[in-house]
């Protein structure tokens, strides 16, 4: 069993303060109209949360779930895997993605195209999290919270194998082979 060590790397009050104030930005820049708030599944419900709490918009929630990576590993396979499709129409709407992380931008790149097919009035970038040093597809978040270096990060919605979504603020982990 590998043994694995969590270091605190940002507080649950950082993380409020920021949510805030990306949740006012959005409701700056959309003054006077909807927005479709569109969670990545499973790593942006709690943003997406806290998020949609400080936006005074009128807003639509919905969800899409995607996945990327296979079995226990910390880095993504590069092939993207629509699992649970938006319930919504998207044709006309203000659609914000809203995700855990932007990695190297692979989902995000892929999911952009998917939906822009739907003639949406216009698709926004939304993450919690974003690691530019690991960027491999042309994408650019219109709203992040924090800038990270390359380290994997659970907490806040973020897992390893599913496990730690629940913790209330991010920890950087760090795998050791115990033996
Ligand atoms: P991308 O397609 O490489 O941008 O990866 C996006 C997805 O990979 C995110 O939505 C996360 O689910 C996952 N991911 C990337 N980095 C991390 C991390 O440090 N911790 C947990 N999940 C991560
Ligand atoms: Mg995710």
């Amino acid at each position: 069993m590998d043994k694995h060590v969590l270091e605190p790397f940002i507080k649950k009050e950082d993380i409020a303060v920021k949510v805030k104030e990306l949740g006012e930005k959005i409701t700056r820049d959309f003054k006077g109209e909807k927005v479709l708030l569109v969670g990545v599944l499973k790593g942006a419900w709690m943003f997406l949360s806290d998020l949609s709490k400080n936006i005074d918009l009128d807003v639509e929630i919905s969800f899409i779930s995607v996945s990327s990576y296979v079995g226990e590993k910390t880095t993504t396979s590069g092939v993207v895997r629509l699992m649970c499709d938006i319930d919504r129409p998207l044709e006309g709407k203000n659609l914000i993605l809203v995700e855990d992380i932007v990695d190297t931008g692979l989902t995000l790149n892929y999911l952009k195209k998917l939906l822009s097919v739907r003639k949406p009035k216009s698709i926004s970038i939304c993450t919690l999290l974003d690691k530019p040093s690991r960027r491999v597809a042309p994408i650019n978040p219109d709203y992040s919270a924090f800038e990270i270096p390359d380290e994997f990060v659970v907490g806040y919605g973020l897992d390893f194998n599913n496990r730690y979504r629940n913790l209330p603020e991010i920890y950087k982990l760090i795998i050791s082979e115990d033996n």
